[in-house]
This record gives C-alpha cells, structure tokens and sequence, in this order.
C-alpha cells in the first residue's frame, strides 16, 4: 500500500493527474495497444479531471488511444438527467478532451435487462485486456464505486442499492431532497476493482478521515470495502491533510517517511516496469484462462481471488510429502523398549 499525503485536494488532485499522465506515456498506447482506464464520479475527481482537461489541451497528453470504463450509473433516471454518470462524465471529462466515444464504456442504468447490462460490462473489460489503471473515489462510509457497506468482497458488476447514508450524502445534487436521489444504481464490484493491475483512490475532507483509518489501519472488512485494496498487489491512495485526522501519527510518519527516502535515494515510489508498461496480450490475441471461460453472472459470480493474486499458471513439480507433516500417534515416534 502507498499513501501519498499533499497538503490540500489540489495538490493531491496534481499528483495523481500527473500520475495517470505519467502512466499513459509510459505505456506508449496504440490503437490496438490501448491504456485502460477506469475512472470514477463524485466530487473528489473533478479537480482531478480538470487538470487533465488543461494538461490535454498544452498538448502534454493524448487520449486518443485511451479506453475508459466507468464505475458505476444510477438505474432510473434518464442518461440526460444533469446528475446522471453520463452526464458528469461528459459535462467534466469527456466533451473536453479526445478520448473516442466509441472507447467510452458507462453502464446503462435504464437497460431493460440489467443483469445482462453487468454481465456484458464485465465482458467488455475483459475483452479490452482488463483495466490498467482504475481511478476511484470513496464515500464517507468506505464504499468504492456503490460497493456499500456489507457487500461481497467477491462481488462483480450488478445492481445495488444504495445505503441510506449514500442517499443522504448525494441529496446534495438533487435539491436535498431524498426522494429525488435514485435509490439504486449499476456499480462495478470489489473484485472487478482489485483485478485493476493499479488502483489509485483519492479521499479528501475531514468527514472521510474515519473511513481512511479504517481502511488503512483495521482489517479487511466488507462494512468499508476500500480496505480491500490491502489485497492488491498495486494500491495507491492519495488524500491531503484532513483525511489523516484519524490516522495514528505513526503511520503518517511511516508513509511520508517512504516518500522522503526515495527522493533523497534520488527515485520516486515507482511501480515494476513490467506493469507500468501494461504486461497483456493484444486484444485480439487474448484466451481467456480457463477458469475465466464462463461469463459471471450475479448468481454465480467469480470465485473470491483476483486472478493478480491467484497463483500463477506455471504448473509447479508437486513437492514431495515430508514424512514430518504426516499426522501420526506420537506413541510411534517414541522407540520401543
Ligand atoms: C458516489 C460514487 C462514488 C464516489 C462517492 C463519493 O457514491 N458512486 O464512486 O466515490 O460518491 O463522492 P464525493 O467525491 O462527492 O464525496
């Protein structure tokens, strides 16, 4: 785990633009080649998405080759709805850069059948390699994407309904009112998240400080489902000052202390080249491992571990039984008189 402490959201909101910047280029994306994003909503990202939108238009950055699947959609409200995902997306993000719409990927929460919707987005992100980098935000209560509390740290791509705290925490874009917030939504689930090869989460604010002590100093636990991450093999979370109000001294110590040795070693927290430069097949030459031949759906979704953390498809020599493991009546052991 990396926690990266700025002193406020911009600054934490620069760092990670030029991150995903950084990231981007070093992938080198090709048509054929391309960078999959993964990209949430909130109001977290917007200074995020900002900054990109500025940096692509000094042109330091294309998305021309850029794939993008979103998190999550609200199921109900039409897609023009001025607080829908779509049109957060293309109101911050996409009507500003060059990203192809056809590269756009935003679950469709007016599908007339939505567990087909899930189950084809999670195709589609399998079909494009899976996802590279996926940005994300959380809620006060933990949840990422609309993984509320509770949910399946196994879950896949599926409808949700919202907590009541979500409903209340959103009724700020829908005139305080909780009747007007959709009480369910399409999210991506936890596993779709940690089979991200990076995941990189923003959290800002004092009134999120809890749920960052307890995803980074508690165990893993489905009632705050970032602490998931601690599975990942990748996690970045970036947050500034107030979201560490709760977190022990010592750990702020600890995780600013890593930052200051790497710089003075002269490198930065980087990640294995082998990722930063994407390791996978070319779409079109992709064969699903075995174990991923059938679709998940929501009654049967994909076993618990994330095929990044699942053991590799080497197959290794058995090892041979020690006699020592064998479970025996100690009685045999002792020498007979
Ligand atoms: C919603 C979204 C989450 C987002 C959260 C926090 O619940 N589904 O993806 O992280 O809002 O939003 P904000 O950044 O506005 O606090």
């Amino acid at each position: 785990m990396r926690l990266i402490i700025r002193e406020d959201p911009h600054a934490a909101s620069l760092y990670i633009a030029n991150y995903i910047i950084n990231r981007i280029k070093a992938f080198g994306p090709t048509p054929t080649h391309p960078f999959v994003l993964g990209l949430p909503t909130g109001s977290s990202p917007v200074g995020i998405y900002k900054i990109l939108v500025e940096r692509y238009k000094a042109g330091d950055i294309s998305f021309e080759n850029v794939v993008t699947f979103n998190m999550d959609e609200y199921i109900g409200i039409p897609r023009e709805h001025p607080e829908s995902y779509h049109t957060f997306m293309y109101k911050h993000f996409f009507s500003h850069v060059n990203v192809h719409p056809r590269n756009i990927h935003i679950l469709n929460g007016n599908a007339p059948d939505l567990e087909a919707e899930c189950v084809a987005y999670e195709a589609a992100i399998k079909s494009h390699g899976g996802i590279d980098l996926f940005l994300g935000g959380i809620g006060p209560d933990g949840h990422i994407a609309f993984n509320e509390p509770g949910s399946s740290l196994a879950s896949r791509t599926r409808v949700k309904t919202l907590a009541y705290d979500t409903i209340i925490a959103n009724s700020r874009f829908f005139d305080n009112d909780l009747e007007k917030v959709p009480k369910m939504a399409l999210t991506v689930g936890v596993q779709t998240v940690l089979e991200a090869r990076e995941v990189v989460i923003i959290i800002t604010g004092a009134h999120k400080a809890l749920a960052l002590q307890k995803c980074i100093e508690g165990g893993v636990n489905h009632m705050w489902t970032l602490s998931s991450l601690q599975l990942h093999p990748h996690p970045m979370i970036v947050v500034d000052e107030d979201a560490t109000l709760e977190l022990q001294v010592k750990t702020v110590k600890y995780f600013k202390s890593i930052e200051k040795v790497a710089a003075s070693q002269g490198f930065e927290q980087i990640l294995p080249s082998a990722v930063r430069t994407g390791p996978r097949l070319q779409t079109k030459q992709i064969q699903p491992a075995p174990e991923l031949k059938e679709s998940p759906t929501i009654l049967h979704p994909k076993p618990l571990t994330s095929t990044l953390l699942s053991a590799p498809a080497t197959e290794y020599p058995l090892r041979s039984v020690s006699p020592d493991l064998i479970p025996d009546r100690m009685g045999a052991r002792i020498a007979a008189y």
